[in-house]
C-alpha cells in the first residue's frame, strides 16, 4: 500500500502524520447521530421502561459499539466546572505541567503531547494529562481545587459506569453479582484524562488522535461543545454530535473479550479544527488490573468457542501503552 509522509512546520510546533493512502482516501460521513440510552429508564423506570433500555442498550452496543448516554444524573455544574480546572491544568506553565511529564508508561499521573513518545511514529496535536483515579486516587495538586473536585466527579463516573454495566451485564445474559466477582469491580481500574486540542492552522495535515480502540470495559466522553470526534462505523469514518448534556459512551476491548465478541470495541480517532480549542475528558472504567479477563463463560459454547485467550488486564494495558497506539493491535494479540 502506498505510503505518503506529510509535515506540517508553524513556529510553536511542529505536527508531522504517516498515512497510508487507504486513510487518505477514505471519505468522512458527515454527523450522524448515536444512537440514544436513556440512563433514567434504565434505573430508576418501570420494569417495562427497564426491559426496553436493556433491548436498546442491546442494540446499540451491538449495531454502534457507541451511544449517546442522556439523563446520566451527573450536575452540569460539576461538568462545567471540571472542564475549567482541566483547562486551568493545560494553563499552567510549561515548568509546573512538566513536573508531571515522565516516560513510564504506568505512572499514576501523565502529563504529555503524543500517545507515547518514546514509541510514537505521528506527532500529535494535543496536550493531556492522564490520572489513575481507582483503585487509588492519583492527582495533581495545581490549580487549586482541582483535586477535591477530580475525586468527586470521578466518583461519579465510577458509580454511573457500574450502574450502566448493570444493564449491559443483564443485555448479555450475564448475572450482575457474578460479573462484579469475576472482574473484581471493586477494585476496578479507572482513568480520567483530559485531552486539550488547541486550533490547528492546517488541520488536513495533522491529527488530534489516530485510530484506536479503549483497553477498558467502557469510556465516557464529555467535551467543551467542539466537535471532534469520528467513529468507524460499518466500515466508514463517521463524525458524531452529541447533543450538550450527554455523555458518549463506548464499548473496550476487554467487552469485547469478557462478551465473546457479541459487543466489539470500534475504532475512534479524533479530527482538529482551524477555529476552536477543543476539550474532552475521557473516563475509562475496567476490570481490577490483577483480573486476567477472559470470556465470560456463559456466552461461550461449542457453537461459539472462546474468541480470546485471558491476559491479565495490566499487562495488557502496560503492553498498549508501552506500543505506537494502533487500532486494535493488542486486542488481535488475543485472538
Ligand atoms: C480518546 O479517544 O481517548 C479521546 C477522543 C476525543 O478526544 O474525542
Ligand atoms: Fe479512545
Amino acid at each position: 500500500m502506498a505510503s505518503s509522509r506529510v509535515r506540517l512546520n508553524t513556529a510553536a510546533t511542529e505536527v508531522q502524520r504517516t498515512e497510508t493512502s487507504a486513510d487518505l482516501d477514505e471519505p468522512v460521513v458527515k454527523e450522524e447521530i448515536l444512537p440514544v440510552i436513556d440512563f433514567g429508564l434504565l434505573t430508576e423506570g418501570t420494569p417495562d421502561q427497564r426491559s426496553k433500555a436493556v433491548r436498546e442498550l442491546n442494540r446499540a452496543c451491538q449495531d454502534w459499539g457507541f451511544f449517546l448516554l442522556v439523563n446520566h444524573g451527573v450536575p452540569e455544574k460539576m461538568r462545567e466546572e471540571m472542564m475549567d480546572k482541566f483547562k486551568g491544568f493545560f494553563d499552567l506553565t510549561p515548568g509546573e505541567k512538566g513536573e508531571y511529564a515522565n516516560t513510564d508508561v504506568m505512572n499514576p499521573i501523565r502529563h504529555g503531547t503524543g500517545f507515547n513518545t518514546a514509541v510514537d511514529d505521528v506527532r500529535y496535536w494535543r496536550s493531556y494529562l492522564k490520572t489513575c483515579v481507582h483503585p487509588e486516587f492519583h492527582s495533581p495538586t495545581k490549580p487549586p481545587g482541582f483535586r477535591e473536585l477530580l475525586r468527586e466527579y470521578s466518583t461519579r463516573i465510577r458509580d454511573l459506569g457500574m450502574k450502566l454495566l448493570g444493564g449491559i451485564w443483564e443485555s448479555l445474559g450475564l448475572e450482575e453479582s457474578y460479573m462484579k466477582e469475576a472482574l473484581e469491580l471493586d477494585s476496578c481500574y479507572q482513568v480520567v484524562v483530559g485531552n486539550f486540542y488547541p486550533p490547528c492552522p492546517q488541520p488536513e495535515l495533522a491529527t488530534g488522535l489516530g485510530p484506536h480502540s479503549d483497553h477498558g470495559l467502557l469510556t465516557f466522553l464529555y467535551q467543551n461543545g467542539v466537535d471532534g470526534l469520528e467513529v468507524k462505523h460499518e466500515g466508514r469514518w463517521v463524525r458524531v454530535k452529541p447533543s450538550p448534556n450527554s455523555y458518549i459512551v463506548n464499548i473496550g476491548d476487554h467487552m469485547e473479550i469478557v462478551s465473546n465478541g457479541r459487543y466489539q470495541s470500534v475504532l475512534h480517532r479524533a479530527y482538529l479544527n482551524d477555529r476552536s480549542t477543543r476539550l474532552s475528558i475521557v473516563s475509562v472504567v475496567g476490570a481490577s488490573l490483577e483480573t486476567v479477563v477472559i470470556p465470560a463463560p456463559p456466552l461461550v459454547s461449542s457453537d461459539r468457542p472462546p474468541a480470546f485467550r485471558g491476559m491479565k488486564y495490566g499487562e495488557f494495558v502496560e503492553y498498549q501503552q508501552s506500543h505506537t497506539l494502533k487500532e486494535k493491535s493488542v486486542l488481535e494479540l488475543l485472538r
